[in-house]
């Protein structure tokens, strides 16, 4: 376990510094992916930083990383390291400083090693099963709440807008009782934060895997409440692809939360 935490940061180390370094350079271009997704030539060269390390140090291993062409199948059975090599691409393409690495090792049909790397602000989230989470070597808890009114509360959007009225709905259900929300632009950061108390809960309708194994195995570690806001047995779809329905927050609060939500 050691290791693979050791060599998971090291590999988010040196992506996220890669992508700081082209963005600080001016070095990017930009195309779509399936006509709606923005994706950078940065996205690209941290896929294959990432791809490169692990084939390297644990060749029977299988990645699935967004920038692949093909995402197969998987059941999380055999090892696999599950990869966002930027999450928060349109924030990262836009100056902003909310975008992330995000590392995540599972084996066995569970998670056991997530790293998330921000590079801009130089934060590392990290956490091996059953050894707690950490934010650049402290412990991180969520934070204790018992009332919606004082929840800071983060959502987000997927990039096709074919739901958007059951996105407004769900919000307008949400924002009266909660002492605000935002949309900070990356999962994986949205759920480190609840795990460190900078928000008490996080939800969003339709994601990938890769935007939360790391985030999910690190909120689980400080405490977080983690589900399906529908009241589903799981987020992950069968495929093992995609992430619905998800919120993650303070266990205080976390249903009532989903009671607004479902
Ligand atoms: C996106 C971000 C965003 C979320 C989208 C994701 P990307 O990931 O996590 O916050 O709302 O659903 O697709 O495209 O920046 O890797
Ligand atoms: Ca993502
Ligand atoms: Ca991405």
């Amino acid at each position: 376990m050691d290791k693979l935490l050791k060599e998971a940061v090291r590999i988010a180390k040196l992506a996220g510094g890669k992508i700081k370094e082209m963005r600080d350079n001016n070095a990017l271009t930009e195309s779509l992916k399936d006509g709606v997704e923005l994706v950078t030539n940065a996205d690209l060269a941290a896929h294959h930083i990432i791809r490169a390390e692990i084939t390297r140090l644990f060749p029977g291993h299988d990645i699935l990383s967004e920038e692949d062409s093909i995402h197969a199948p998987h059941t999380f059975e055999d090892p696999i390291w599950i990869v966002d090599p930027i999450d928060g691409t349109v924030n990262y393409f836009n100056g902003h400083f909310m975008s992330a690495v995000s590392i995540a090792y599972a084996d066995k049909c569970k998670t056991r090693v997530g790293v998330v790397y921000n590079p801009f602000l130089d934060e590392l989230f990290y956490a091996a099963e059953n050894s707690g989470a950490f934010l650049n070597g402290r412990q991180i808890r969520v934070k204790n709440v018992a009332a919606l009114n004082q929840c800071l509360v983060a959502t987000g959007f997927p990039y096709v807008r074919d739901s958007v009225p059951e996105l407004t709905a769900r919000l307008g259900r949400v924002l009266p009782h909660v002492r605000d929300i935002r949309r900070l632009g990356s999962a994986a950061l949205d759920i480190c934060w609840v795990a460190c108390g900078r928000l008490q809960g996080y939800f969003e309708a339709s994601l990938s895997v890769w935007d939360v194994a790391a985030g999910l195995l690190i909120a689980e570690e400080a405490g977080a409440a983690t589900g399906n806001f529908t009241g589903a047995p799981s987020v992950i779809s069968s495929d093992g692809l995609r992430c619905e329905n998800l919120l993650v927050a303070s266990p205080g609060v976390y249903g009532d939360l989903r009671r607004l939500l479902a």
